[in-house]
């Protein structure tokens, strides 16, 4: 029998998963159950899941993870409130059915923003109503800052259409409907870009200053084995934290290709690659652990390889093996480490 992850970082911070409703049954559940303490869903909460038309709002499969969770004495993050993916394209159509985006008269233009905004208000408070007891931690906006769009914020149609009202507006109504018992996070990918981590940093400073409730910021950290480095994930967070901000591991995995690696490991994973994976996750571990002060969350994006969107990013259908357990949810040399890592030195 193996050591359960969720409490060997008992005295740290939760561990979490992104799942999707299949995966509250059957074998993987019981892994989940051993190794986690916190659930994320991986799509069922996005825009597009949940309100597919606009007022025609779904909530089974949402529903089946919250379940899930409250069963096992799980905590819950909610994931995400606002993207620029996985959002119906409903949201950007004026009342007539043309893109908003293509709008040149100034006036619609300005009525344009001010329905968007409230339709964003209204998916903020139904979704935040319904699911303000149940989950605590919630992904307010995702992916908004990019340093090489204009003004370093990515130029998505929420940006093109309201420039940074939507996040404002999505923060403020989740503040609202969900009392000050929910925290507001702001999640991103490559927050240890120095670039896209200053940028990060002078929008929520900036917004902080005006009053927009945000608690914290999550580091999705897609990384590889071979960067970037543990230090500068940590610098970054170290970096918010002196900004009085909460930091979280939102959608940790460790692809074992460089990113503009095309290779493909096939039927056998290299030993040595294994061994990499292994060392890696323990440096990473070894430095949460010691900076647990400022990290109040590590969650996977996912639990076992044999489901892993890497698997089909950016090549698809590759060998991929990006997490602790293997696709036969066997413990990897990586568990072990990162096991090892949560010891005293
Ligand atoms: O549900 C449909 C299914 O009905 C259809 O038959 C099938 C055919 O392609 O597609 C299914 O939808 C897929 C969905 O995952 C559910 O499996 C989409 O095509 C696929 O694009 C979608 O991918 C998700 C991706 O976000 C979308 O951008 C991944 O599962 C999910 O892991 C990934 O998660 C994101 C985070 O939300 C934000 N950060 C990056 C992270 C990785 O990309």
């Amino acid at each position: 029998d193996i050591p359960s992850l969720k409490d060997v970082y008992e005295p740290y911070f939760p561990i979490g998963a992104a799942i999707e409703p299949h995966q509250t049954t059957g074998l993987v559940s019981e892994l989940l159950k051993k190794h986690v303490n916190m659930i994320v869903a991986e799509n069922a909460m996005k825009p597009s899941s949940l309100q597919p038309s606009e007022g025609n709002f779904r909530w089974e499969n949402a529903d089946r993870i919250v379940q899930f969770a409250k069963e096992n004495g799980m905590e819950l993050r909610f994931h995400t409130l606002v993207w620029h993916n996985q959002v119906p394209d409903w949201f950007f159509l004026d009342e007539n059915g043309k893109p908003m985006i293509d709008e040149t008269d100034p006036d619609k233009r300005e009525a344009n923003k001010r329905l968007l905004l409230q339709r964003l208000e209204t998916h903020v408070r139904t979704v935040v109503e319904r699911y303000k007891d149940d989950i605590k931690y919630w992904d307010v906006v995702n992916e908004v800052v990019e340093p090489n769009d204009p003004d370093g914020m990515r130029n998505s149609p929420w940006y093109q259409i309201t420039g940074t009202d939507y996040i404002e507006t999505a923060f403020r109504a989740a503040r609202e409907a969900g009392g000050p018992d929910i925290k507001l996070y702001i999640n991103d990918y490559g927050t240890d870009d120095v670039r896209k981590r200053d940028r990060i940093y002078e929008l929520v400073k900036e917004m902080l200053d005006r009053g927009v409730p945000i608690d914290g910021v999550g580091h999705q950290t897609h990384i590889s084995i071979h960067w970037p480095p543990v230090d500068s994930i940590i610098e970054s967070m170290q970096k918010f934290a002196e900004l009085g901000l909460d930091n979280i591991v939102t959608e940790l995995d460790m692809s074992l290709y460089a990113w503009n690696d095309r290779s493909d490991f096939g039927d056998q994973i290299p030993d040595h690659i294994l061994a990499k994976q292994a060392e890696r996750y323990g440096e990473l571990f070894k430095a949460f652990r010691e900076n647990s002060d400022i990290l109040s969350e590590v969650t996977f994006w996912g639990i076992a390889d044999n489901h892993t969107w890497l698997s089909s990013f950016p090549v698809d259908s590759r060998t991929e093996a990006p997490l602790l357990f293997d696709k036969n949810y066997h413990a990897k040399p990586a568990f072990w480490s990162v096991i090892e890592a949560a010891q005293e030195d």
